[in-house]
């Protein structure tokens, strides 16, 4: 793979090739398998564990919810039971909620007092995932957040000030001896088959930070915008799209830090 691929050209996930989408910072590969054997899991006694993952951000806008709700949906597609709890009083994440009107996904306001009760709660319902969205900076709330949760995912736009703010966000991870890794999103598009050199540059960044960069970034997509007008995800907007390959192949990756080997990937024929 030639150094137009950045993330993919250092990082190298199996297959991938010259062939792959010109405009993605990943391989497209299809979709997910249901994690159900590992979703299954019991925590001793029998219950079944929900597995905690949390959005992140100090900085603004760099598409915490986008993901969050993105991340919801392809768990969703992928089998699994799925709950939001959404801590950020702005509430993005539950007014999409309202524009969806799903029977399945439940999306819960929450506070640093009440995410804990609310995840055991989500747990006695069987639920398998929890996707918790936080505000920006968040000092108040997103200790709570990353205590609870099993997998931090930081996203970050590719600038100089995204990248800049992530280093405390890293440290609060760390510090809370939680497994994280970095998402860059809205990356700028390759301008006649060119990769941006800020791409190079934010993963350098995000290297010194010391916790793995996904395999996957997003691009800025329209689709990633329109979608969310619908109360959809990219996978149901567009599920041919490239915004659903990125995610597609984010939430394997997702997954596979979730739950395990057992997360493999799959053909995923909702999305072929
Ligand atoms: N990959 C993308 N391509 C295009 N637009 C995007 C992408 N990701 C997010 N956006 C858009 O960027 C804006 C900010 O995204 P989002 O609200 O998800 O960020 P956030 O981190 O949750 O913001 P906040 O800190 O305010 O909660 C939204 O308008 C969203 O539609
Ligand atoms: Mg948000």
């Amino acid at each position: 793979m030639k150094q137009s691929d950045p993330i993919v050209a250092r990082r190298a996930p199996k297959g991938f090739g010259p062939e792959a989408n010109r405009d993605s910072l990943c391989q497209p590969r299809g979709g997910f398998e249901s994690p159900r054997g590992a979703s299954s899991h019991p925590d001793g006694g029998g219950r079944t564990k929900v597995r905690r993952l949390v959005l992140l951000s100090r900085k603004g806008g760099t598409g915490k919810t986008t993901l969050a709700v993105n991340l919801a949906v392809a768990a969703e597609r992928a089998g699994l039971s799925v709950a939001m709890a959404d801590l950020d009083l702005q509430g993005s994440a539950s007014a999409w909620g309202r524009a969806r009107r799903s029977e399945t996904l439940e999306i819960a306001p929450a506070n640093g007092g009440t995410l804990f009760p609310l995840a055991n709660a989500f747990e006695r319902e069987g639920r398998q995932l929890l996707v918790m969205d936080t505000p920006a900076g968040g000092d108040a709330i997103t200790p709570s957040a990353i205590a609870t949760a099993d997998l931090a995912v930081l996203v970050a736009r590719p600038g100089y000030f995204d990248l800049a703010a992530l280093a405390p966000a890293v440290q609060a991870v760390k510090a809370a001896g939680k497994p994280g890794v970095i998402v860059l999103n809205q990356a700028p598009s390759r301008r006649g088959g060119v990769e941006s050199p800020v791409i190079a540059r934010a993963i350098d960044a995000a290297r010194q930070l010391g916790l793995p960069i996904a395999p996957v970034g997003l691009r800025a997509r329209v689709a990633f915008q329109e979608s969310l007008w619908r109360g959809q995800g990219v996978m149901e907007f567009e599920p041919r799209g490239p915004a659903a390959a990125e995610i597609a192949r984010l939430w394997q990756d997702v997954a596979e830090r979730l739950f395990g080997a057992a997360a493999t990937p799959a053909e995923d024929r909702r999305t072929a």
